[in-house]
């Protein structure tokens, strides 16, 4: 939510500035601005919409110098307008944040008190006001900066220029990512990676409680109290590439072609098919931990908890543990039970969410034994996993839809599930064995299932007028069901539910009629005629039946179903992965042939570090 980007050294800032913040588009568009420092002076520009309009803007009025820092808005206080764009100025301070102040009204009361007149309804100006308040009193600029955040609560991430220091960067974090970038001769900050990957691949991340002063020639932190710190520089090995659209037509689409790639690079280097052993490299469990765990906790939120789903069937079917699946955001709001026995997996892509941050903290408190999964390397989901993280490999997800994080994450539980599997002696070496040449098998399985692209967006064209969507899965593909529909929502605006088939005819059969095309999921295993009863209540009805099949047609399908689309079958676990692909592309052909805006759907972010 909010993207920020700064750079300071010999370059000028702008265009680095435009670029970073195209990189990190995906995280809100409602508004965009930069600032940079001109002659001692700070110079801004400003615009509501993406940044295709703040382009046309500089355009116009362009801004030289080689000092600035920059923004990109998901709204939360103050609706999306120009005046409530960010950069923020007061006096001689200017900022641009990504976060919430949660004391902004009573700070706001008493600095309009003081005779302070605000020119925006955000929470963020706030933060320069403070400043230049500070600076007025004749506190110097860093003490001042630090001073403000001790007085600050919520999250923030924020970069500040101030007037008078036209050398100098300065930059803050708590609760919401910030990673600083050490050129030769320039510093970089941003909120993402690949928003200044092109200039370097060295990077220091910030933690909660820190703050950097960044000049051409280095960069120096400290705590909030002033207090020097250390921090380790790491090398990121990112292709930059990786975050380009690489000739398709969105993100969303290339990232949904990439998934054979990702999967492989998730269990890739962890897998012995030989030994049937399972390596998962950023966990720190001991053995006898793994013995003592009595039950197994999922929390995520949106795609991610579609995967949690996906993932309780299959650590509780190899392990025989009982899973619990919750949401992330209903989780800490009730009085969970938790305990040491308890291992906690938080599946978060981007290791953001504030709801699944939240969650994790709570039952870490309680004592459970957290293990991360996330595409993001170093996120703060992440760092504060006690038992370690299981990284995808997917790379950057830049579409705001999610899908090569979905299927990697689906991957990396079923990774977690045959290594606990291992550790607990709950499955034979062959049936390890077994399962991980199945995993091997998968990708060129789902090569194929993404042959079935051309037939979906014959498909869109057809069924792109309807206005209502119902998915219908059963036992392991009810999640793919529930996925399904949510990628149809959320980015072609058309309203769509999901239900396990046989719910159906508990309410929801009263919807069916020829207005309403079902998407029904199968695969040839122990619940396949079942669902073909599902699917024949919905032809008696008059529904419009689209089947989506794992495995081979025997001919009755057809006769059911409007359209067949067909993909190769795995074993159960995997098998998910392969009829989720399809309904990505049905979404995304959807989308496309409406004009919607794919990769950036209304509303939408892609990290969501607001409650
Ligand atoms: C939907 C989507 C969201 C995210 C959700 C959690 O396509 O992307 O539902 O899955 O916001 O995000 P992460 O996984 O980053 O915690």
């Amino acid at each position: 939510m909010c993207g920020i980007v700064g750079y300071v050294g010999p370059s000028q800032a702008c265009p680095i500035l435009i670029d970073g913040l195209k990189r990190l588009e995906y995280r809100g568009y409602d508004s965009a601005g930069i600032a940079v420092v001109n002659n001692g002076k700070v110079e801004i520009a400003r615009a509501k919409g993406k940044i295709a309009s703040l382009e046309t803007t500089l355009r116009c009025s362009p801004i030289h110098g080689t000092l600035g820092i920059g923004h990109t808005r998901w709204a939360t206080h103050g609706r999306p307008s120009e005046q409530n764009a960010h950069p923020h100025r007061a006096g001689k301070a200017t900022v641009v944040h990504n976060g919430i102040i949660e004391n902004y009204g009573a700070i706001k009361q008493t600095l309009t008190a003081s005779g302070r007149v605000f020119g925006s309804e955000t929470d963020t100006e706030v933060i320069a006001q403070l400043i230049d308040h500070l600076l007025e009193q004749g506190t110097a600029a860093e003490v001042a900066i630090r001073q403000v955040c001790r007085t600050l609560k919520g999250s923030f991430a924020t970069a500040i220029l101030i007037e008078d220091r036209p050398d100098t960067l300065y930059a803050v974090r708590k609760e919401s990512p910030l990673v600083i970038g050490i050129g030769r001769g320039e510093s970089f900050l941003a909120s993402d990676i690949p928003a200044i990957l092109n200039y370097t691949n060295r990077m220091v991340f910030m933690d909660d409680g820190e703050m950097a002063v960044l000049k051409p020639d280095g960069v120096r932190f400290t705590d909030f109290d002033g207090e020097r710190l250390t921090k380790v520089i790491k090398t990121v090995d990112i292709n930059p590439v990786m975050a380009e659209k690489g000739g398709f037509k969105h993100f969303m689409l290339k990232e949904i072609h990439e998934q054979p790639r990702a999967v492989t690079d998730t269990f890739r280097g962890r897998i012995s098919e030989e030994k049937g052993e399972v390596y998962l490299e950023g966990l720190q469990i001991t053995d006898e931990e793994i013995t003592r765990i009595r039950r197994v906790l999922i929390i995520a939120c949106g795609t991610s908890f579609h995967a949690g789903l996906v993932g309780r069937r299959i650590i509780e079917d190899l392990t025989r543990l009982p899973v619990e699946v919750d949401l992330a955001s209903e989780f800490r709001y009730r009085d969970p039970i938790v305990g040491d026995e308890t291992l906690l997996i938080s599946i978060s892509q981007s290791g953001e969410t504030a709801d699944t941050m939240a969650a994790t903290k709570e039952a870490s408190a309680r004592g459970a034994k957290v293990v991360a999964i996330s595409n993001v390397i170093e996120s703060s989901l992440a760092r504060m996993s006690s038992h370690g993280v299981i990284y995808t490999h997917a790379g950057p997800e830049i579409g705001v839809a999610s899908t090569k994080a979905f299927t990697t994450q689906i991957t990396a539980l079923y990774l977690f599930a045959l290594f606990l599997a291992w550790k607990r002696g709950s499955i034979t070496l062959d049936r390890r064995r077994e399962l991980i040449a199945d995993l091997v098998r998968l990708p060129g399985r789902m090569g194929e299932a993404l042959e079935t692209s051309a037939t979906l967006k014959r498909m869109a064209a057809v069924y792109e007028k309807y206005t209502n969507f119902l998915y219908l899965g059963r036992g392991i593909n009810t999640p793919i069901a529930y996925e399904g529909a949510l990628k149809l929502k959320e980015i072609s605006y058309i309203h769509a539910e999901a239900y396990p088939g046989g719910e159906m005819k508990h309410g929801p059969i009263a919807l069916i009629s020829d207005q309403m095309p079902v998407v029904a999921l199968l695969a040839q295993d122990a619940v396949y005629d079942k669902m073909k009863g599902n699917m024949e209540e919905v032809r008696t009805r008059g529904g419009v039946l689209l089947a989506f099949l794992a495995g081979h047609e025997d001919g009755s399908l057809s006769r059911l179903a409007r359209e067949v689309v067909r993909v190769p079958m795995s074993n159960p676990y995997l098998t998910t992965i392969l009829l989720a692909l399809p309904l990505q592309l049905l979404a995304y052909h959807i989308a496309d042939f409406k004009g919607a805006d794919v990769d950036q759907p209304r509303n939408l972010a892609k990290s969501v570090t607001v409650e």
